[in-house]
């Protein structure tokens, strides 16, 4: 599976979803996950993210590991979302910022 990772936190650009064939994509108020039993790998969300916040499930760095667990959690709890939304008035400035994950809003 593909995993969202700490970036995607208060930007939520949500270009990735659009590319979904799946839609396996679940929304929150701050941030998005993808369901692990939904994902079939096709890699094709990856470079849609303007902040690389999408992973592999075995290439998620070291630091974010916490994540794999979440997105399977969080897509239990949120609803899909297959369509483009627009990002928080703030998002550009938070995609400047790396640690974030205490912003994380569920
Ligand atoms: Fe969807 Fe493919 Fe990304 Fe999985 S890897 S979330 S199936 S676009
Ligand atoms: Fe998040 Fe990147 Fe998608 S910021 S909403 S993973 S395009």
């Amino acid at each position: 599976t593909y995993v969202v990772t700490e970036p995607c936190i208060r930007c939520r650009y949500t270009d990735c979803v659009e590319v979904c064939p799946v839609d396996c994509f679940h929304g929150g108020p701050n941030f998005l996950v993808i369901d692990p039993v939904e994902c079939i790998d096709c890699a094709v969300c990856v470079a849609e993210c303007p902040v690389d916040a999408i992973y592999p499930d075995d290439e998620v760095p070291a630091d974010q590991q916490d994540f794999i667990a979440l997105n399977a959690r969080l897509a239990n709890q949120w609803p899909v979302i297959s369509r483009a939304e627009p990002p928080p008035d703030d998002a550009d400035d938070w995609s400047v910022v790396t640690a974030k994950r205490e912003q994380l809003s569920e």
